[in-house]
Formats: C-alpha cells, sequence, structure tokens
C-alpha cells in the first residue's frame, strides 16, 4: 500500500490518498480505519457498477455500513445541474442526513458530479472518491475541483472539495477500454513533462510498451509519479488563485481550442496530445526549448500511444477541416485569456515548464503550421 498527502489550506487534517491492488474490495475497512460513519450513498455509472458495483457494495456492507446504490447513464451529458438534482432529491427521498457519507465510484464525470453534490447537500456531506479511469486517478480526482456543465460551456458551475479519503484501486484499470486508456496517458505525459524528468525517461525508453496497461508494479510506479506531480504543483495553488497551477494546462490552450473546432467531438486526451505537440513546437519558436530533441521524442511516445500528433491530419479522420486561424479564434474566448492576451505554457525540458504571456499570435500561427501535418 502506497499513502500520499494532499495539504489544503484551513483543514486541519491532509487528505489521504491510499494506492493498492485490491483495496476496491478492502474500502470498507479502509473508510472504518479513516474514521468515517455514516450511512452511505454509492453514485457510479452504470458501466462501472457492472463492473465494480457489487464488490464495492459487499466489502461497505462486511464493515458495517448501510449502502443506498444510485447509477447515473455514463458519459459527459450525466455532469448536469439537472442529475445533480437527481441526486438531491434521491439522497432526501432516502433520509441521508448530514452524517450521511457520499461516495464517488467511477470516472471523472462521475467524480465531479457526485463531489458537487456531496459541496452542497445539506451544505455539505463527507464525500470519498474512488476513480476508476486512468485520468481520473491521476487527474479528475486530485486537487479537490469539482463541478458540472451547463449548455453555455463545461465545468461552469462547483466547488473547491476535497474528499475525505481517496481510494485508488489499479486493478479496475483491467476494464478500462483502451481509448480510455490512451485519454489517461496523455495527462500521464503531461504530468511527466510538467514535473518528473524520471518518469518521462521511462516514458521516452520504451514507447509502445506503454500503449496498454503495463505490469502492476509499473503501472503503480506511473500512478504514484503522477499523482505526485500533480499534488505538488495543487498545493503551491490550492484555490487556484495564484497561477501555479497554471502548469497543469500544458497542451490544454491548444488542446480545448481543438476541442472547440470539433464541436467537443474529439476524445479530450486526443486533443491534448495535439495540443502538446503544437505547445513543444511553439516552445523551440520562442526560444525556450532547451532540448531541441524534445520535440521528436514526444512524437514518438505520443505515437506509441496511439495518440495523435498532428492535428490537421488527426482532425480530418473527424471529417473536420480547419486552419491555423481558426484555431487561435477558438482560443480568443478561452478562459485563459487575461487581459486581451493568450497565456501559454512553454516547456524549457523536462521538469521545468513556465507561463508566458508574451507570445505573437504570429508565433502560434507557425506553431501551428509547423505540426499540421498532411
Ligand atoms: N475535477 C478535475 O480536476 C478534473 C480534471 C480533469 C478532468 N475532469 C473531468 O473528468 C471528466 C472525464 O473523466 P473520464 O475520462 O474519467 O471520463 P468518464 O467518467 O466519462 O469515464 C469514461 C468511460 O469509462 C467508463 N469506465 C470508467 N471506469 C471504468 C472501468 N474501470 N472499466 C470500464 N469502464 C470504465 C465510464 O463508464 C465511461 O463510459 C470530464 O468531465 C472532465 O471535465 C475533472
Ligand atoms: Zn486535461
Amino acid at each position: 500500500m502506497i499513502t500520499l498527502h494532499l495539504h489544503f489550506p484551513e483543514r486541519t487534517h491532509a487528505l489521504p490518498i491510499l494506492l493498492a491492488p485490491g483495496l476496491l474490495d478492502r474500502c470498507g475497512v479502509a473508510l472504518q480505519e479513516a474514521g468515517l460513519e455514516g450511512p452511505v450513498a454509492l453514485v457510479s455509472d452504470t458501466t462501472v457498477a457492472a463492473h465494480y458495483g457489487a464488490r464495492v457494495r459487499r466489502s461497505l456492507e462486511e464493515a458495517g455500513f448501510s449502502v443506498l446504490e444510485i447509477h447515473l447513464p455514463p458519459g459527459e451529458g450525466t455532469k448536469t445541474l439537472d442529475m445533480a438534482a437527481v441526486l438531491y432529491r434521491r439522497l432526501a427521498q432516502d433520509g441521508i442526513g448530514r452524517d450521511g457519507l457520499l461516495i464517488g465510484l467511477g470516472g471523472g464525470v462521475v467524480l465531479d458530479l457526485a463531489g458537487f453534490v456531496a459541496a452542497t447537500y445539506m451544505r455539505g456531506i463527507a464525500f470519498v472518491s474512488i476513480p476508476t479511469t486512468l485520468l481520473a486517478m491521476v487527474d479528475a480526482s486530485i486537487g479537490g475541483k469539482t463541478g458540472v456543465d451547463l449548455p453555455e460551456g463545461k465545468n461552469l458551475v462547483g466547488a473547491f472539495y476535497p474528499p475525505r479519503l481517496l481510494l485508488i484501486d489499479p486493478i479496475a484499470l483491467h476494464t478500462l477500454p483502451a481509448a480510455e486508456w490512451r485519454n489517461g496517458m496523455a495527462e500521464v505525459v503531461k504530468a511527466a513533462l510538467i514535473g518528473d524528468p524520471t518518469l518521462w525517461q521511462k516514458l521516452r525508453g520504451d514507447p509502445a510498451r506503454w500503449a496498454a496497461m503495463p505490469d502492476m508494479e509499473t503501472l503503480m510506479d506511473l500512478l504514484t509519479r503522477a499523482i505526485a506531480v500533480k499534488i505538488r504543483i495543487v498545493e503551491q495553488d490550492p484555490l487556484e488563485t495564484q497561477g501555479e497551477r497554471e502548469v497543469l494546462n500544458l497542451g490544454h490552450t491548444f488542446g480545448h481550442a481543438f476541442e472547440r473546432v470539433s464541436g467537443y467531438r474529439v476524445p479530450h486526451g486526443e486533443a491534448v496530445a495535439a495540443g502538446m505537440m503544437a505547445a513543444t513546437a511553439l516552445s523551440a519558436r520562442q526560444g525556450c526549448l532547451e532540448e531541441p530533441r524534445l520535440f521528436q521524442d514526444l512524437e514518438e511516445v505520443l505515437q506509441g500511444l496511439g495518440l495523435p500528433t498532428r492535428w490537421r491530419a488527426w482532425l480530418a479522420r473527424y471529417d473536420i477541416d480547419t486552419s491555423p486561424e481558426d484555431i487561435i479564434a477558438a482560443m480568443d474566448t478561452d478562459k485563459k485569456r487575461r487581459g486581451g492576451r493568450l497565456r501559454f505554457v512553454l516547456i524549457h525540458r523536462p521538469g521545468v515548464v513556465r507561463v508566458h504571456s508574451d507570445v505573437p499570435d504570429e508565433a502560434v500561427r507557425q506553431a501551428l503550421e509547423e505540426t499540421a501535418g498532411l
């Protein structure tokens, strides 16, 4: 068992993050040992519930918890205020009170929604997070952000509400579809570039090795390292007020623009992969990149994972024909545009990235031309 901690301000206790194979079957005891009590509402989506709901429920009941199970439809469409209201009413109808404990079991969609409901139901009830996708384990569950989408945009309503306990069982990834593995790996690559040169060397050493889930020891190492990077950055700027957290957006200014021009039809991980290539080209163009080989190495790592590296060729697969100008225009609405200037996270070398607010549009256009492909 590996235990990590995430410290939030104004909280007496740090958030314990437990990582261990088989934790799903021992979650009841883990909750007890963390001093958590109360009737449990176990929120999941139907796919995750079919795989793991019964096991988690059994473990909770064996530890003496009463369990109300709530299953939601899978997919981003579930992350709405309407679905939050459905959950509030189920909790109220089943008599879950302030002493209740809400557990989110699933990917980022379930955890964002369940966390938001826990933050707001009766002004806040205890929340426990059990991520089951790679993306949720290394990214969505770490950092205390919860929320739902509006028709006007993603994640527009939410709260900072860290769970009381985070349980990560890598065995859950055995059933993860290959496309979701790739999606999560895009964020692992990002974490390596932002803050773990050793992890970057491991990814770079044998790109094809990471195309599917590796052996358990390697997987535990990968998870621990990627999570540690996110913890380190979140602790510097827990409420996203000081800017340190912005480095987590490496590849995302481009990535979000790709998602927007596609009408959100492309997977997030693919957009981030193509976005990291553009961001690396921009880093070179701006004279930041100290290791010119990084561009080629990143392309090999992403290709090994089956992720796209050249945006025009990749978007063409989704029947999307767009131009650098359209992509730059799609960036203008990005929340990162402050005071009229776009902000980019540029790579200096693996482990060293910085936010730059002085990047001319022309350099962005050229970086996009350079990484278009076809
Ligand atoms: N709060 C944050 O800081 C944060 C950070 C990044 C992303 N997010 C959010 O996370 C969401 C994306 O999360 P995601 O990629 O985990 O998507 P997801 O929750 O939609 O899960 C992807 C798919 O995998 C299925 N699934 C989950 N676990 C499985 C398993 N173990 N075996 C088989 N199938 C499984 C789900 O049913 C779903 O169909 C987005 O809404 C995004 O906004 C939040
Ligand atoms: Zn992301």
